[in-house]
């Protein structure tokens, strides 16, 4: 069994006194809908893991820094004043450096360089310790990559959502027009989706992989308020991870 680094303990610390949820899974499988729906029902803080990565991209793209420069990325992270404003009536508000900029960090340009910058070792370490501190109240829900395998490795309750490649780049193409007015075709986002999901895997540090124990729940088939409640029964079960619960046809 390996040491608990200093960082690990007090994560251990911390989550024995409040409520830690995780869930992990990739792009386009619902994962805030879930998320919020989730910690909404619980009185639970919402934690958007992806916010941290994006807002940090759209700061980096607006300084004129090439998200691909690890060193001057991990720099603007350093300095970034983020503040993540949950209310369940009105949403997420995302305030950098006082500014609200919760449309501006879901447009293409900054999804695409929040997935160039998610790949550096050091910056990921700054944005883990951003989203602890973030991570307020006596219990969280928080979504993301690496929310139960690096971020809260000590969580209660892990789940690990999945979708078919089709009905995620439905639900990214939807999430778009709202944000944008217009998307491209279903065609480019799926290239995109798969991009992103190769870089989402394959990265040294924080990669996408379904922690141990967390229960996977495929989203397919159901709308948000029924994985909700699956969620809740399994919280009121007690976390049992041999249970997965698969809902699709598997296709
Ligand atoms: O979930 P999202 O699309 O808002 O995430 C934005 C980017 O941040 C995406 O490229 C994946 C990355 N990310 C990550 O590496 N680790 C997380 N915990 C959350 C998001």
């Amino acid at each position: 069994m390996p040491k608990p680094s200093a960082d690990n303990s007090k994560t251990a610390k911390a989550s024995r006194r409040r409520l830690l949820i995780t869930i992990d899974g990739p792009a386009g499988v619902g994962k805030s809908t879930v998320a919020k729906l989730l910690a909404t029902r619980l009185h639970l803080f919402y934690l958007d893991t992806g916010a941290t990565y994006r807002a940090l991209a759209y700061e980096a793209l607006r300084r004129g820094v090439d998200p691909r420069r690890e060193t001057a990325v991990a720099r603007v992270a350093g300095r970034m004043r983020l503040q993540l404003d949950w209310d369940p009536a009105r949403g997420l508000r995302v305030l950098l450096n006082g500014r609200d900029v919760t449309r501006h960090i879901r447009t293409e340009a900054v999804t695409e360089a929040a997935a160039v910058i998610a790949q550096h070792p050091n910056v990921r370490a700054v944005l883990v310790r951003l989203q602890r501190r973030l991570a307020s109240g006596p219990g969280v829900v928080a979504e993301g990559r690496d929310t139960g395998t690096v971020v809260f490795p000590h969580a209660a309750y892990k789940f690990f959502l999945t979708a078919r490649h089709a009905v995620r780049a439905r639900r990214r193409q939807m999430e778009l027009r709202g944000v944008q007015g217009r998307s491209p075709t279903l065609t480019r986002i799926a290239g995109q989706l798969k991009a992103r999901d190769a870089l989402d895997r394959s990265r040294v540090v924080g990669p996408l992989v379904k922690p141990p124990k967390a229960i996977v729940v495929d989203t397919s088939r159901l709308p948000a308020e029924r994985v909700v409640d699956r969620m809740l029964a399994a919280l009121n079960k007690g976390s049992d991870p041999s249970r997965t619960m698969v809902t699709s046809d598997g296709v």
